[in-house]
């Protein structure tokens, strides 16, 4: 069987949730997946960003690290995991407005039976990754995807460091980075998308 193709589309803004996605595409990659990590771009004005110091410059450094997702990378995809930061308990614009510009693909339901999963992260401990990934779903059940929830389906899901609906970070404010727990959860992720991704692709 060929290798199963796994799109990682992500925005992170300072550095939480890039570090999500490359333990989720080392958890595919470890499964024999051939992994695409896309960063979505900029949405708020550059004002915005200037307001806070080290934002521009780390948007700078994944923007040339990363391409930016596009339709065709879905097309190409067997799975694809959607990472964003918790932005008012619900995705960022920045990975929402690539969604959104999967409107041809829906409507030629090009995205059908494919998997998808999505992962996230927030600043305080109750504040909002749950909804997040769960907010992803929506989306993801309209685009025709069989989302693919982490579960309690590895005995890294017992560490208290991730949701049965996808890994999460507590970042902590300012960033702290993912705990080894947190990462363990998303290389799961990534490994468990994989497995579904081969089997959907069997079937
Ligand atoms: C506009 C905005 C809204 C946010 N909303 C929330 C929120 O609802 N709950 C929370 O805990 N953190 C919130 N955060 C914090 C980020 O989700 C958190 O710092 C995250 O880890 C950043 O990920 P990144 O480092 O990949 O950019 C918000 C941050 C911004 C800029």
């Amino acid at each position: 069987m060929a290798a199963p193709k796994i799109l990682i589309p992500f925005y992170s803004r300072t550095g939480t949730i890039e570090a999500l996605a490359k333990a989720v595409a080392e958890g595919a990659a470890a499964e024999g997946a051939e992994v695409r990590l896309r960063r979505a771009r900029e949405l708020v004005g550059p004002d915005v960003i200037a307001s806070v110091p080290g934002w521009k410059e780390s948007a700078d450094a994944m923007n040339a690290r990363y391409a930016a997702p596009t339709p065709e990378d879905a097309v190409w995809a067997d799975g694809v995991i959607f990472g964003t930061p918790t932005r008012f308990g619900s995705v960022a614009s920045e990975l929402k407005a690539y969604i959104d510009g999967l409107g041809g693909l829906w409507a030629q339901g090009k995205l059908n039976g494919k998997a998808g999963s999505a992962f996230a992260a927030s600043s305080q401990p109750h504040g909002g990754n749950e909804s997040t990934v769960i907010s992803l779903w929506n989306p993801l059940a309209h685009l025709g995807f069989i989302i693919v929830p982490t579960g309690y389906a590895d005995g890294v899901m017992f560490a208290g460091a991730g949701s049965p609906y996808g890994a999460s970070v507590i970042s902590g404010h300012p960033p702290a980075g993912p705990t080894e727990a947190e990462l363990a959860v998303a290389r799961f992720q990534g490994k468990r998308v994989t497995q579904v991704a081969k089997k959907l692709i069997a079937a």
